[in-house]
């Protein structure tokens, strides 16, 4: 299949084709995410949890990002490569930002980045990494970077004035120069209106039907432990069966069952002697 653009997604979004977007963060996962033919693979700042333990995703270096950003590049070819910003690589000024996501163009091969938020200084942070020549998405409604100004991880727009509020954030980061918008966890019939006063497309997650959906990987397939948020749904059980392989790999080599014959160099036995003698 042809290389995923900006135009195609814009085409996808004008035929009411869905846009598939979902997260990778090494090679691995970056290799299912090709082979699986999504549109739109995020190397999401949920890597901070998902793949490196930290307890939110404040904790992630811009450096940690750029690896796993890379690692990413080098498994995927036809969806765009979208990479987050991550918490403390934006916040000092619209120059750091820009530099920032020059580094993940220049690094790691990023074909557009991500930046959460609306207020006045984010606006002017997407404004000049689009000045810059590089494609924004932004994020809206729960955004984790801020999540403790926000109440912790909890739904957005559940009351009319905080659903005013996400959807002039829409509309605002729409006007700096976004290309897509990602909304998360804000009530599906918030989400509707807010999509009929928008050109650009929405990708959901936790936001009902949306110009495309988004969703954490290793949530989908079930790798993740303990229980996801409402909004996933698990196609798979994939940590399970990795649990399951690594016992029986265990296993055997307790009882001496493997290594077997098939699992072995044939024999040399004049080596061997050469060995003993
Ligand atoms: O970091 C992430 O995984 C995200 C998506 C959930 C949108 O930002
Ligand atoms: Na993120």
């Amino acid at each position: 299949s042809p290389k995923v653009t900006l135009r195609r997604l814009r085409e996808l979004a004008d035929a009411e084709t869905p846009i598939v977007m979902v997260t990778a963060y090494d090679f691995v996962s970056g290799r299912v995410a090709e082979r699986a033919g999504v549109d739109i693979v995020l190397v999401g700042d949920s890597g901070a949890q998902v793949v490196l333990g930290y307890p939110d995703t404040t904790s992630i270096t811009l450096d940690e990002m750029l690896t796993l950003a890379k690692a990413v590049r080098r498994a995927v070819r036809t969806p765009l490569l979208l990479c987050d910003l991550p918490f403390g690589s934006t916040e000092l000024s619209d120059e750091q930002a820009v530099a920032t996501s020059v580094r993940f163009v220049h690094e790691a091969g990023a074909e557009a980045v991500k930046i959460e938020g609306a207020n006045p200084a984010r606006l002017s942070r997407v404004r000049a990494i689009v000045d810059a020549g590089i494609p924004v998405v932004g994020h809206v409604g729960l955004t984790p970077q801020t999540a403790t100004a926000l109440g912790g991880l909890r739904a957005q727009g559940r009351t009319a004035e905080d659903a005013i509020r996400v959807a002039r954030d829409a509309l605002a980061v729409q006007a700096a120069g976004a290309f897509a918008l990602v909304i998360e966890a804000v009530p599906a019939d918030v989400v509707h209106e807010i999509r009929r006063a928008l050109d650009i497309p929405v990708i959901g997650i936790g936001a009902g039907a949306a110009d495309g959906q988004v969703l954490v990987q290793h949530d989908l397939l079930g790798i993740t432990e303990g229980r996801p948020p409402v909004f996933v749904k698990r196609y798979a059980a994939v940590g399970e069966a990795m649990v399951e392989g690594v016992e029986a790999y265990a296993r055997e080599v307790r009882e001496s069952t493997f290594p077997a014959a098939d699992h072995v160099y044939p024999a040399s036995p004049e080596v061997a002697a050469a060995v003993r003698d």
